[in-house]
């Protein structure tokens, strides 16, 4: 496959266009970090965001990893913003309005609305998925449960 193709008005629609195609680019035979660049492309191409990237773990800190936009921070310490805050919690933050998030990590003064999804790999979080959106209240339950189950397709390594 060498171009997406998404179909459906409704964002559930178009998740579920996406997902199988996502499935048959994750590549077991190559590192993480390929398959997170396809995943971060894939997605930021199918809904526009305004910036879709992953953060890695190193040596107990999140490191930049795979992204698409603009230049974004290198590091993010543990418990720090939304990344920080979603690894040390676990769990996926949906924030409708950054400014309203006691320590959000201004990366870009564009970003209004947040999404992030912890990587888990044999449980423990290895990684985050971080979307951010120009525009307020871009997220919801159904961005939660589809990339939840996308970066499910990432514990294979
Ligand atoms: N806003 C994030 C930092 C990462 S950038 O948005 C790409 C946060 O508060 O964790």
């Amino acid at each position: 496959m060498e171009t997406l193709t998404i179909s459906g008005n409704s964002k559930r629609e178009q998740y579920e266009s996406l997902f199988p195609q996502v499935e048959a680019v994750i590549d077991k035979n190559v590192d993480i970090i390929a398959n997170m660049a396809n995943m971060a492309a894939m997605l930021h191409e199918t809904f526009g965001f305004w910036w879709t990237g992953f953060y890695r773990i190193i040596n107990n800190e999140l490191v930049l990893g795979p992204f698409q936009g603009p230049l974004a921070c290198t590091r993010i310490a543990y418990g720090r913003g939304v990344c920080g805050s979603a690894w040390k919690e676990r769990r996926t933050l949906v924030v409708p309005d950054v400014e309203q998030f006691p320590g959000h990590i201004a990366c870009s003064s564009a970003s209004r609305s947040e999404i992030v999804v912890p990587v888990f790999q044999n449980n423990e979080v290895i990684a985050v998925l971080d979307i951010d959106s120009d525009h307020l209240s871009t997220f919801d339950e159904t961005d939660a449960e589809y990339l939840e189950r996308m970066v499910m397709l990432l514990d294979i390594f």
